[in-house]
């Protein structure tokens, strides 16, 4: 019955500009195309999903979003155009993400690895050696404000900040990456399956939080997602991929009754279509 409960509010602005614009955004791999003409834009505000089949391209997608790939064709962040931009750079224009697969160092505390989400990827390699001898006693206190700030905003009491992540259940772990993402105050929170091994109250409860966080804050969540149900709770806007092609994109309602969806993704036989259908 949950299924059938939204847990998005009313928040995007679609007359509004796009948060990010995608612009015939492709990739091959030598010579395997993994993305082809990938065109749409992202709403200000809210949470817009990707969904599709294992291999679609998703991670491919975010991967080229955040300029860990060269990519074909053009990312515009507030009408910026990323292009020519590094993943670095990217960050700092306001892209944060978390990945698929948990990146998080088990041995270290919560609070160190949310602290590694304020330095640049090449910064962060260099942690504990010259980097944190060169950061002044203020800078470190500001930082490390910052990170509990982040803890607590993502539903972790400040005392897990002393915990070792190693010590923390799946979904508190889940929560840390997300606060690690937070600390560059994004513009854009891209989320890889932040909900894979949550159960579905877990999952509604991490993305309520994002959705609620990205409320006040005036960030945009993007998120890739296998369980099309949560994602027809949270989404305002999703897109589809398909054998790295951009199938459909639209309103939960639109997406779930668009025939192609249905043949290569949803499935024919999804009696929450029918009931919709009826109603129409
Ligand atoms: N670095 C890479 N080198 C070669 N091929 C790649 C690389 N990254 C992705 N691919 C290929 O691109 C295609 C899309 O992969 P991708 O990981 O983006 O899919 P996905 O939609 O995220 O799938 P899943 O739901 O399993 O996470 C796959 O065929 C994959 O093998
Ligand atoms: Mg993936």
């Amino acid at each position: 019955m949950t299924a059938e409960l939204s847990i998005r509010g009313d928040e995007t602005s679609p007359a509004a500009d796009p948060v990010l614009r995608l612009e015939h955004v492709g990739i091959a791999f030598r010579g395997v195309r993994a993305l082809s003409d990938v065109s749409f834009d992202i709403p200000v505000g809210g949470l817009t999903a990707v969904i599709g089949p294992n291999g679609a391209g998703k991670t491919t997608l975010f991967n080229c979003i955040s300029g860990i790939y060269r990519h074909e064709g053009e990312v515009e962040l507030d009408g910026r155009p990323l292009q020519s931009y590094s993943a670095d750079r990217r960050a700092r224009a306001g892209i944060a993400r978390t990945f698929q697969t948990p990146t998080l160092i088990e041995q270290a505390s919560v609070l160190e690895n949310v602290m590694l989400g304020a330095s640049s990827w090449a910064e962060a390699a260099l942690l504990g050696t010259a980097l944190a001898t060169r950061r002044s006693r203020r800078e470190e206190a500001e930082a490390q404000a910052n990170a509990i700030e982040k803890i607590e905003a993502v539903g972790l009491r400040s005392a897990a900040a002393k915990r070792s992540v190693g010590e923390l259940a799946h979904a508190d772990r889940r929560r840390v990456e997300i606060a690690r993402a937070l600390v560059a105050r994004p513009r854009l929170l891209m989320l890889d399956e932040p909900a894979a091994g949550l159960s579905a109250s877990e999952s509604d409860e991490l993305l309520s939080m994002v959705l609620e966080y990205g409320r006040e804050t005036d960030m945009t969540a993007l998120l890739v997602e296998h369980d099309v149900s949560l994602v027809m709770r949270v989404a305002h806007r999703i897109a589809v991929l398909d054998i790295g092609k951009l199938l459909a994109v639209g309103s939960p309602s639109e997406v779930r009754r668009n025939p192609e969806v249905i043949a290569a993704y949803i499935g024919a036989e999804d009696p929450e279509d029918r009931a919709e259908g009826e109603r129409v």
